[in-house]
């Protein structure tokens, strides 16, 4: 769904430091050769039916991608998060295919290492902001209480999520463990010193939510043990 992510990305840094447009391009190249590999890998290893991928590329991106904000501070934090869920998942299903598929396994490291450096510029343009003022921490709550991958407008997501959960290594425990804590923690979301009254409460909106999937993550590792 690459030509939708790249408008939103293009909307939203217009007029933005000449840094700024030139991630932007190098970002949708990079994302264009991992779906371009992907595809050749499903393909020539005959892992797919050609039909039924090009019926479902038409259908994501005839459907589009219109997220609920068009702030560029709310996007960053966005793509920060969408980033490292991709670097996560992409290493975590590598770890499971290795003994299986040696080349599916060293395709998504490759990928990977780019998604890293994806990953890397985004947060570090966010903290960059936290520390110049930590009141920005209400363009993030939004994003990070409803955070969902730009994949969910795909038929049957929800599906494919609970496969990947149960059989590829990444599902909710990974998402709150490698994600979500992480970066939290990278931003040092609890110590933050807003001073406005809704920067406060976005603080403590967030840290409750980071509290309940953290909750919800012990209970499942508990059960998971019984
Ligand atoms: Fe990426």
């Amino acid at each position: 769904n690459l030509p939708w992510y790249t408008s939103h990305l293009d909307y939203t840094f217009k007029n933005s430091m000449e840094v700024i447009s030139d991630f932007v391009r190098t970002w949708t190249a990079e994302e264009d050769q991992h779906s371009n590999l992907l595809e050749t890998y499903l393909l020539v290893t005959r892992n797919v039916n050609p039909t039924r991928l090009h019926e479902l590329r038409r259908r994501v991106v005839e459907s589009g991608w219109f997220p609920d904000f068009t702030n560029p501070l709310a996007t960053m934090a966005y793509t920060s998060l969408q980033e490292l869920a991709t670097l996560v998942f992409y290493n975590n299903v590598a770890k499971i295919a290795s003994p299986h598929d040696k080349d599916l396994a060293t395709l998504l490291r490759r990928l990977a290492k780019d998604e890293a450096l994806h990953y890397a510029f985004y947060r570090d343009t966010v903290k960059a902001h936290l520390e110049l003022d930590p009141n920005f921490i209400v363009y993030f709550e939004n994003v990070i209480i409803n955070f969902s991958m730009p994949g969910a407008v795909m038929p049957d997501f929800n599906d494919r999520m609970k496969t990947i959960a149960a059989d590829a290594n990444y599902g909710p425990l990974q998402y709150f463990d490698q994600v979500l804590d992480v970066i939290v923690n990278y931003w040092d979301i609890s110590n933050l010193q807003p001073t406005s009254e809704d920067a406060k409460q976005s603080q403590a909106n967030i840290m409750k939510y980071h509290g309940r999937l953290k909750r919800i993550k012990d209970r499942q590792l508990e059960k998971n043990k019984r």
